[in-house]
C-alpha cells in the first residue's frame, strides 16, 4: 500500500499557488458530490464503485472543481443506500476496496482535486458489531448504553418511550426481543429501523469516532461531510415532541427535542481541535437541516465546522424578494462567525433543482416527486431556472456544492416505476412519500454506450429515462450551448477571477423588483426570476449568460425571463 505521506500532496504546486497563499482553501472551494452508486460502475453490477469514480476523474477535472465528496462507500447493508454503516474503516466490496479508495485519492490528488469522505455518527447500522452486541446483552448494560436503549410505557411496556417520529415515516422507536424470548427494550433511530442513534453522552462513541476520524485523515482525506450533524445529542429526557404547528420532520425547530441541542457543539470542538493536528486545512461540513442561516451558522464557529450546507438558500423559491433575502441573511450569519458561506442547490436528498425551482406552490419540496404527484414541473422552464440559479450561486462569495449530474442539467426522475423504488421512506411511509430515488439515478456519460455508458454491461440499479441521451455528456461536451459548456465557463471564470474570495458583494439598485442585480469582485451579476425581459446596462460586455439574450436590433440587449448574466466593463 502506498504509503499515508506519499497520498498527501501539499497543493503548492503552480496551479495552487494562490490558494497556498490566499484563504483556504474550503472558504472557496466549488466542491462536487460523488453519489458513488450512481456514478461510473467498473465491474458492470449496475451500482457505481471507486474505480468507477477513479476512471472518470479527468471529466472532472475538465469541468474544473477544486474538491469531490464522496456520500458513504463503507461497509453497510445498504438499507439507506450507505447512510447506514456497519464497519467505519473499510469499504463495501459494492464499492471495492481500501486499496481502491487509496488509489483514487491518489489520484484526485494528481490532479489538484480534493476529496472529503462522508462521516455518519448520529447512526450506526444495526449490522454494527456495537449493536449486535447491545441486541445480545442485557438491559442496563455497557453495551446497551452506546445506544439509546429506553424501556417502553405502559404496565408492560408496549408503549414507545415517547411520541418521536422518524424523519422515515412512523415511530423513531423499535421494539427489541429479549434474549430470554420476550418482549423487550426500545431502541431509538430517527431514521430507519436498520439505523439505531448512537448515545453520545457515551465516551465509548466519543472515543470511537475520534479513531474513525484520524482512520481517514491519516489515509489522506481532506475533511469530513458530517451527516445530521444538528442530531447526535438529544434532549436529557427524552420529552414528547409537541410541535407549534404540522412542521417538516427534516425541519427542526428550536424545540424540536433531538435537533440542535446545545451539546452537539462540544463534539465538534472536539474534532476541530483533531483535525488541526493535522496538517493541509482539513476539513468538516456540517449537514445541519436548521431553518434558518442564523442557526446554521452556530455550526461554524471559529473553533468549530469550517462549513455548513445553506440549506435555508436551498429550499428558497425561484423567486428575487426570498433569494435576496437568504443571501443577505447568509452573508451577515456567516459573516458574523467569520465562516465562508457554503451555497448549494441540489443533493442527493432533495428534488434536483431542474425541476424543483418549476414546482408550483401547491407541490411541496419535501418527501419526492413521482407519477402520482400534483403540479408535476414544467422541465423546460424547470431547466431554464436551474441554469440561471447556478449561474447566480457561482458568482456569490464563499464555497459551493455541486451534485453529480446537474453539470447536465438532469431533472429529477419522476416516472420511476414502484418497484424500482428504494429508498426507506416510501417503505416506511407505504408509498405515500415517494422519497429520493428520482434524483439518484445513474448519470449518463455517452448518449450511445450501454446504460449511457454508466456500467458497460447495461446495468443499473435504478432505470434510467430514455430521454437522457440527448443530456449524455459527451453530447454536451462540444456544444457550446449545453449546460456542461455553461458550467465549465462558470466554474473557470469563478477561479480567474476569484470570485469565491470577493469581499466586496454590493446589492445594486435600479432594477425591477423581480430581479436580483449585484457586484461580486470583478462581475457583475444580473438575474431576472420576473416574467418580462429586462434591459441590460449599456457598455458592458457579457461574461457568460445562462441563456441568449436578446438583442433589439439597436444594439441595446435584454435579460429575457428566467436568465442570469455575469457582466463586465473593460
Ligand atoms: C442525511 C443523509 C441522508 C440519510 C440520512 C440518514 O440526511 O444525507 O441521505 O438518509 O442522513 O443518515
Ligand atoms: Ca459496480
Amino acid at each position: 500500500m502506498t504509503s499515508a505521506s506519499a497520498l498527501r500532496p501539499t497543493f503548492t504546486g503552480s496551479e495552487r499557488d494562490a490558494a497556498a497563499e490566499g484563504p483556504a482553501w474550503y472558504r472557496t472551494a466549488a466542491i462536487y458530490q460523488i453519489y458513488p452508486r450512481s456514478f461510473a460502475d467498473a465491474n458492470g453490477d449496475g451500482i457505481g464503485d471507486l474505480p468507477g469514480i477513479t476512471s472518470r476523474l479527468d471529466a472532472l477535472q475538465q469541468l474544473g472543481i477544486d474538491a469531490i465528496w464522496l456520500s458513504p462507500f463503507m461497509t453497510s447493508p445498504q438499507k439507506d443506500a450507505g447512510y447506514d454503516v456497519a464497519d467505519y474503516c473499510d469499504v463495501d466490496p459494492l464499492f471495492g476496496t481500501l486499496g481502491d479508495f487509496d488509489e483514487m485519492l491518489a489520484r484526485a490528488h494528481e490532479r489538484g482535486i480534493r476529496v472529503i469522505v462522508d462521516l455518519v455518527p448520529n447512526h450506526s447500522s444495526d449490522q454494527h458489531p456495537w449493536f449486535q452486541a447491545a441486541l445480545a446483552a442485557a438491559p442496563g448494560s455497557p453495551e446497551r448504553a452506546r445506544y439509546m436503549f429506553r424501556d417502553g410505557r405502559g404496565a408492560h411496556g408496549e408503549l414507545p418511550p415517547n411520541n418521536w417520529q422518524s424523519v422515515f415515516g412512523g415511530h423513531a422507536w423499535t421494539r427489541v426481543t429479549e434474549a430470554d424470548g420476550t418482549p423487550g427494550q426500545w431502541y431509538l433511530h430517527l431514521f430507519d429501523a436498520s439505523q439505531p442513534d448512537f448515545d453520545w453522552a457515551n465516551e465509548d462513541v466519543r472515543e470511537e469516532f475520534r479513531r474513525i476520524l484520524r482512520f481517514w485523515l491519516d489515509r489522506g482525506v481532506d475533511g469530513f461531510r458530517v451527516d445530521v450533524a444538528h442530531g447526535l445529542v438529544k434532549h436529557d429526557e427524552l420529552p414528547d415532541y409537541m410541535p407549534a404547528e404540522d412542521a417538516d420532520s427534516m425541519g427542526g425547530q428550536e424545540t424540536v427535542p433531538y435537533w440542535a441541542q446545545e451539546g452537539v457543539h462540544e463534539i465538534y470542538r472536539d474534532w476541530r481541535r483533531l483535525l488541526e493536528e493535522y496538517d493541509g486545512d482539513r476539513a468538516l461540513c456540517a449537514e445541519a437541516w436548521l431553518p434558518t442561516a442564523a442557526e446554521t451558522a452556530l455550526w461554524v464557529r471559529p473553533d468549530e465546522m469550517h462549513q455548513a450546507f445553506n440549506f435555508p438558500y436551498l429550499m428558497a423559491d425561484w423567486d428575487a424578494t426570498q433569494l435576496r433575502a437568504v443571501i443577505d441573511e447568509s452573508l451577515r450569519a456567516f459573516g458574523g462567525v467569520g465562516a465562508p458561506t457554503t451555497w448549494v442547490l441540489s443533493n442527493h436528498d432533495v428534488i434536483r433543482h431542474a425541476s424543483r425551482l418549476a414546482l408550483g406552490a401547491d407541490a411541496p419540496q419535501g418527501h419526492g416527486i413521482g407519477p402520482l404527484s400534483a403540479g408535476k414541473p414544467d422541465p423546460v422552464v424547470g431547466l431554464r431556472r436551474a441554469r440561471a440559479a447556478t449561474t447566480l450561486m457561482l458568482a456569490l462569495p464563499g464555497s459551493a456544492y455541486l451534485y453529480q449530474g446537474e453539470e447536465l442539467g438532469l431533472p429529477e426522475v419522476i416516472e420511476l416505476p414502484d418497484d424500482a423504488r428504494q429508498d426507506p421512506t416510501w417503505f416506511r411511509t407505504q408509498g405515500e412519500r415517494y422519497g429520493r430515488d428520482g434524483c439518484r439515478v445513474p448519470i449518463p456519460w455517452e448518449a450511445d454506450a450501454p446504460a449511457f455508458g454508466f456500467s458497460e454491461t447495461g446495468s443499473s440499479w435504478l432505470p434510467q429515462p430514455a430521454e437522457w441521451a440527448g443530456l449524455a455528456r459527451d453530447r454536451q461536451q462540444d456544444d457550446s450551448d449545453s449546460t456542461l459548456s455553461l458550467y465549465r465557463a462558470l466554474l473557470r471564470l469563478r477561479r480567474e477571477l476569484a470570485l469565491g474570495a470577493s469581499e466586496d458583494f454590493a446589492w445594486i439598485d435600479g432594477f425591477p423588483a423581480s430581479t436580483l442585480a449585484f457586484r461580486s469582485g470583478a462581475v457583475t451579476v444580473v438575474a431576472n426570476a420576473g416574467s418580462a425581459p429586462v434591459p441590460l446596462p449599456e457598455g458592458a460586455r457579457v461574461l457568460v449568460a445562462s441563456a441568449p439574450l436578446e438583442e433589439d436590433g439597436s444594439g441595446s440587449f435584454a435579460l429575457p425571463r428566467d436568465t442570469a448574466v455575469w457582466l463586465v466593463r473593460d
